[in-house]
């Protein structure tokens, strides 16, 4: 069976969704790997080095995706108009990649009707036995990265400590709201520049992994925890949002970066920083919101945007991922060839759709002419009997 990879076509993005490593071990399992010319390019990976790893090379997307039983991506192929482009989209192909089925529970729709089987990395359960295949980990933990050293490259101070002829130099203070993948990355990146970090997180779990890395855990004399379904964050009463806002009002002028990852998966993500807070804090100090796409957890925060309030520097990133593509190719990659893997059945070089799989079973967001995941119905409106439980 034939996978395709095409040029990502998504504005900004700059990450390709296979790379040779994995096409190697592809290829091993009898599967034939075509990629479209330049696909890897923005990430830094050149057409030689799929081919010598055994890809075969095509000239445009068409010719790519043509014959294909399966078609990975990042973000899924869109036409101008910014819809799916249907004409990648032949039926009983596999689709898999990032479709965000709650953000855009309309495509999830359109795939159904195309009588693909689309698979989202967005719903790969966060299981023990998954977590290969866990994109949103992979790519979480390099935004948290990125996030920090975009923090570090705007902030007029230095991160560590120093202690030089021209005087001592206080360690600049790093306040992380989200301790998830992201924030656990965001704070250990900060430490090893010196920082001191502070952190918060409404599941109880995390104040254990915060001190592992050396932060301090924000004290509250108030109970302050909402965990939800499969280990996720669900939102907070309005007192206890309330009293979470008070916490972080009382630490955050004090802080030179903060760094806000806090989301609940198909929400709005939760209000953290207020124009108040903003106010009070240091000019020059910055502030990274990994959800300002979802909503924002600072309300002067734009998507897409890096904007300067109250002498703040406030920066909305669209897309952290995309500016690491190189490595956070070679971690996409991994998962999608970790799934693509546990879908080859007894016949070498054929991938089977078996929805009693423990991990492609979920992550069905489309197949046979149905939408197979029960929110994602939910949203549009379907009935959900016949619906997997996702
Ligand atoms: P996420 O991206 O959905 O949210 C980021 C963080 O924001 C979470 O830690 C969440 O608790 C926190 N948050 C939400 N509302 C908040 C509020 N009002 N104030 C402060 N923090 C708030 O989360 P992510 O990083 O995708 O992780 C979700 C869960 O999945 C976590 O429990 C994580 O430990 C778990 N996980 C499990 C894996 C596995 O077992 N294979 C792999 C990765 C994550």
């Amino acid at each position: 069976m034939k996978v395709a990879v095409l040029r990502e076509t998504a504005a900004g993005e700059r990450r390709v969704a296979l790379v040779p490593a994995v096409v190697r071990e592809l290829t091993a399992k009898g599967l034939e790997v075509v990629v479209e010319s330049g696909a890897g390019t923005s990430a830094g990976i050149r057409d030689d080095d799929f081919r010598d790893a055994g890809a075969t090379l095509a000239p445009d997307a068409a010719s790519a995706s043509s014959g294909a039983g399966a078609l990975v991506f990042v973000q899924p192929p869109r036409a101008g108009d910014g819809a799916l482009d249907a004409r990648h989209f032949a039926a009983g192909r596999i689709l898999l990649g990032f479709l965000d089925p709650l953000g855009a529970p309309e495509d999830a729709r359109t795939l159904a009707n195309a009588g693909v089987s689309a698979f989202s990395m967005e719903l790969v359960p966060r299981s023990t036995r998954a977590q290969r295949m866990d994109a949103l980990s992979s790519q979480a933990t390099v935004a948290g990265y990125r996030a920090v050293l975009l923090a570090a490259g705007t902030l007029p101070r230095f991160l560590p400590m120093l202690t030089t002829a021209a005087g001592t130099i206080r360690p600049a203070k790093t306040l992380v709201l989200g301790a998830g993948v992201a924030g656990l990355m965001a704070i250990a990146t900060a430490r090893r520049l010196g920082s001191r970090v502070e952190a918060f997180d409404v599941r109880p779990a995390a104040r254990e992994q915060v001190e592992s890395l050396g932060a301090v855990f924000l004290e509250t004399d108030h109970e302050l925890t909402a965990e939800g379904e499969g280990g996720y964050a669900k939102e907070l009463s309005e007192d206890q949002h309330q009293k979470e806002l008070d916490l972080i009002a009382a630490h955050i002028a004090d802080a030179d970066i903060v760094v806000t990852t806090a989301q609940i998966p198909g929400r709005q993500a939760p209000l953290l920083i207020t124009e108040e807070m903003v106010k009070s804090m240091k000019p020059g100090s910055v502030i990274v919101d990994l959800a300002a796409s979802t909503g924002g957890n600072c309300a002067l925060s734009e998507a897409g945007e890096t904007v300067v309030r109250h002498e703040v520097t406030i920066i909305g990133p669209a897309n952290l991922p995309a500016d690491l593509a190189f490595h956070a190719s070679q971690m996409y990659a991994k998962n999608v060839s970790a799934f693509l893997l546990d879908m080859v059945g007894e016949t070498e070089g054929e991938l089977i759709v078996d929805l009693d799989n423990d991990v492609v079973g979920p992550s069905c967001l489309a197949h046979g002419g149905e939408v197979r995941n029960a929110r994602v119905r939910g949203l549009l409106g379907l009935p959900n009997e016949e619906a997997n439980h996702g």
